[in-house]
C-alpha cells in the first residue's frame, strides 16, 4: 500500500510564483478533499501526543480544518487562533513575519484555563513565524504547548529552529 508520505506527495499541488514572484506555493487543498488522506493525516498528527493535551488549537485558516477534525477524533475542544481583528472579546495579540509579508494573530484571553495543555496544528510549517506567534499567545495565557503538528514542513525555511524546545510532528518534508 502507498505510504502516507507518498500519498501526500502525490496530492500536494505545486504552484510557482504564488502569491508573488519567486515563491513556490504548496497547495494542500487536495489533501483535505480526499477522505482517506484527511483521516490518515489527522490520526498521524495526534498520535504522538495522545493523552498529553486538553485542547487542540488551529491557526487560521487551514489549521482550523485540521484542529476541528483532531478535536473531534480525540474528544477535546478546539481553540481558534485567528488573524487580527476577527475575535470579538479581549485578546492576546502577536505580530509576526511571513515568507511573504507580515501579519498578526490573536487568541481570546479566557479561552483555556491557566495550566492546561494545547496541541497546535497547521497545514504548513514554512519559516515558523506563524507557529512561533501562536506559541507566544499561549505563553501569554499561561497555557502549555505540548507540541505542533503540520502536514507539510518546508525544510529549507528552517521553521523548526523557530520552534526550538517543542516537539514538531510533520508528515511530509520537502525542500
Ligand atoms: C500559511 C500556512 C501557515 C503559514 C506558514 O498561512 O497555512 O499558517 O502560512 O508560514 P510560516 O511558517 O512562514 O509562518 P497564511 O498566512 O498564508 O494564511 P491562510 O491560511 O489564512 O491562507
Ligand atoms: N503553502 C502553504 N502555505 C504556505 C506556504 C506554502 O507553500 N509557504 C508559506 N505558507
Amino acid at each position: 500500500a502507498e505510504s502516507l508520505e507518498d500519498l501526500l506527495q502525490r496530492l500536494c499541488a505545486v504552484v510557482p510564483d504564488y502569491p508573488e514572484p519567486g515563491v513556490t506555493f504548496r497547495d494542500l487543498t487536495p489533501v483535505f478533499a480526499d477522505g482517506a488522506a484527511l483521516r490518515q493525516v489527522v490520526d498521524a498528527l495526534i498520535e504522538p501526543f495522545a493523552g498529553q493535551f486538553d485542547a487542540v488549537a488551529g491557526v487560521e485558516a487551514r489549521g482550523f480544518l485540521l484542529a476541528a477534525a483532531a478535536g473531534y477524533a480525540s474528544g477535546t475542544g478546539v481553540i481558534t487562533v485567528r488573524k487580527a481583528g476577527k475575535l470579538p472579546r479581549a485578546v492576546y495579540h502577536e505580530e509576526y513575519q511571513l515568507e511573504y509579508g507580515s501579519a498578526a494573530l490573536e487568541l481570546h484571553r479566557d479561552e483555556l484555563p491557566e495550566g492546561s495543555r494545547v496541541l497546535i496544528l497547521d497545514d504548513v510549517l514554512a519559516t515558523g513565524g506563524t507557529l512561533a506567534a501562536a506559541s507566544k499567545l499561549f505563553a501569554d495565557a499561561r497555557v502549555e504547548v505540548v507540541g505542533y503538528g503540520v502536514v507539510l514542513e518546508l525544510v529549507q525555511l528552517h521553521g523548526r529552529a523557530a520552534l526550538a524546545g517543542h516537539r514538531v510532528r510533520s508528515l511530509l518534508r520537502l525542500s
